[in-house]
């Protein structure tokens, strides 16, 4: 690939990223701060969401809204899905599992 090439792509990153972000369901917002838009955190002691599979992320979130899932920095996601419905659960690991 030559300079020229490569420098374009780099270009284009923010772009693609950028892109990214504007098509994260509205119920996911809240979870950027901690997970990031594309579920690999800066954080460390945050779980990586990024690739993990859609009916797991389903069933973590259920248990924490349920007050299943206890321990841990547990209290915090029981807090952040305390609202969540079913259908905004499906569509936020939908999202993470994606990316
Ligand atoms: C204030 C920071 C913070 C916010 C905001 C937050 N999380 Fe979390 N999340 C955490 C922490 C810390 C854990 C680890 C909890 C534990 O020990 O069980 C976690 C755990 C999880 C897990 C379990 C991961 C696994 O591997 O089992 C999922 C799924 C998750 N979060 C999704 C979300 C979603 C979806 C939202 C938004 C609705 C959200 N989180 C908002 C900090 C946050």
């Amino acid at each position: 690939m030559s300079i020229l090439k490569l420098s374009a792509v780099f270009w284009l990153l923010p772009f693609a990223a950028q892109a990214q972000n504007s098509n994260i369901p509205p119920q996911a917002t809240n979870c950027v701060s901690c997970h990031s838009s594309d579920g690999n955190p800066l954080v460390a002691g945050v779980p990586i969401l990024s690739g993990q599979r859609a009916l797991y992320l389903e069933s973590a979130l259920r248990s924490y809204r349920e007050g299943r899932r206890t321990g841990g920095s547990a209290d915090v996601m029981q807090t952040y899905t305390k609202d969540l419905t079913d259908e905004d659960i499906k569509e936020i690991a939908a999202w993470f599992a994606a990316n």
